[in-house]
């Protein structure tokens, strides 16, 4: 792994216009982050990736997209009233606060200045505020910490709706938040962040063989969009880490510069969350099984994953450094359906009107069937290296020759090899190479 490589990914994802400190004029507000031109593109693409392969190219799954406030009894009834703490210690030296769960050896120990910690006290995760305008109790409402409730409470209507048959899916991809006691790892634990999350609904016999099928399924969607392998793994929770809804889980994790780190999980919810909410709502919360004729509860497989640690892996597995004529190349060697633009059109000289022309016709053409940009703000060896760091596959450079033999060199971003190519050729040629 490249030396220092969070913070050479942090730095470049600044330098580029991937992620900025949010609100920086103000000194930024800690642990928030704003995708700037490229990281948006990323981020969409990241979630265009998961919603192709988890609902469009599927006819088991359907797509939701619920509401972030919910009825407070939501929250009842999926346990996080009752259940969704942190222990939280405090130093009264130097008045910092710390997860009891992220203390190592010594918890009553300040690991900042070695004074002595409270006693672990218990923290709710949920932001919570009113809605509207009168601040009472009675109006209380949550920000969801997790899209998967949205999906729970709209069982009935799907099954009334769409008339599925059991095994089917809903699938979501949100915002949620969480006021984590120690955010921290750039975008890898914030209090504001997008989920991807998958509600699988099975027959309870077979929902352990169910729950190992969609871990593959879930570890490979991640290794054919360009994880190097020897940086993702699967980790089995132990009896005592499984979240009290769950018969078993387990983590993807992605070797970050600080460790192994969950990127998703993949749970087997049991019929837990259905019988909740029947509870609570006292509506009844069964599928009715027409071969057998019984009605039952289905148990949920959850694949749960986060867009901004998935973002964040991609970023870091891209990055990489090479020497090219004794400097430093920096490139992001991007998955063709991650990276923010597929192709950019370079003029070689941007004081020849008929090269700008020409080049900008193309980047119009092209942008018509993918991601492509026109820029003459720098000189070509600049503009290379740019494209290299923003991760774009492909190059197009308009030269002198262009006017004469109507072809444009076409530079590939991870050997920089180059042809030349017809300029009427270059969608056609572009299009093949990013689709195969
Ligand atoms: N519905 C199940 C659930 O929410 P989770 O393991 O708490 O499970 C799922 O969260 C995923 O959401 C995690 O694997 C992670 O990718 C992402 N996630 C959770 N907390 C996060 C945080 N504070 N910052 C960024 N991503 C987070």
């Amino acid at each position: 792994m490249t030396d220092n490589l969070m913070d050479k990914v942090i730095s470049l994802c600044k330098r580029r216009g991937f992620i900025f400190q949010s609100s920086e004029i103000y000194g930024g507000l800690s642990s928030t982050w704003d995708y700037g031109p490229y990281g948006v593109e990323l981020k969409n693409n990241i979630k265009a990736a998961w919603w192709r392969s988890c609902v469009q190219e599927r006819d088991d799954i359907f797509g939701v997209d619920t509401a972030i406030l919910m009825h407070p009894k939501v929250w009842e009834a999926s346990g996080h009233i009752q259940n969704f703490f942190d222990l939280k210690r405090d130093c009264s030296s130097c008045k910092q606060w710390f997860k009891e769960a992220d203390l190592g050896g010594d918890k009553n120990k300040c690991p900042e200045c070695g004074a002595k910690l409270t006693e672990g006290k218990p923290f709710n995760l949920m932001f919570k505020t009113h809605q509207g305008p009168v601040e009472e109790s009675a109006n209380i409402v949550y920000l969801r910490p997790e899209t998967a409730q949205g999906m729970f409470v709209n069982f009935l209507n799907i099954l009334d709706s769409r008339h599925p048959k059991l095994p089917f899916g809903l699938a979501q991809i949100g915002k949620a938040f969480r006021n984590e006691i120690t955010p921290g790892n750039f975008t890898f634990r914030t209090r504001e962040f997008e989920q991807m999350e998958i509600e699988y609904f099975t027959y309870p016999q077979g929902s352990d063989e169910m729950y190992e099928k969609w871990v593959e399924e879930r570890f490979n969607w991640y290794l054919n969009l360009g994880i190097n392998p020897q940086n993702l793994r699967k980790r089995q929770h132990q009896k005592d880490e499984l979240a009290h809804y769950a018969l078993a889980c387990t983590d993807i994790e992605y070797q970050f510069p600080f460790g192994f780190s969950e990127l998703e999980g993949i749970a087997n919810r049991t019929d837990f969350d259905l019988k909740q909410h029947e509870k609570f709502s006292g509506k009844e919360m069964t599928y009715f099984d027409d071969t057998k004729k019984e009605k039952i509860y289905p148990h949920i497989i959850e694949p749960s994953g986060g867009v901004d640690r998935a973002t964040l892996a991609f970023l870091m597995d891209a990055y990489s450094e090479e020497k090219v004529k004794e400097e430093t190349r920096v490139l992001l060697k991007l998955h063709k359906n991650l990276a923010p633009v597929k192709a950019a059109v370079l003029p070689l000289l941007k004081n020849r009107p008929q090269i700008v022309e020409i080049a900008k016709k193309i980047s119009w053409d092209l942008k018509k069937s993918f991601a492509a940009v026109y820029d003459d703000t720098a000189s070509i060896g600049k503009l290379y290296r740019r494209q290299d760091e923003a991760g774009t596959p492909f190059c197009v450079t308009v030269d002198v020759q262009s006017l004469e033999d109507l072809q444009v060199t076409v530079r590939e971003r991870d050997t920089m090899e180059q042809v030349r190519v017809e300029i009427d050729n270059l969608k056609r040629y572009l299009l093949e190479k990013l689709t195969n």
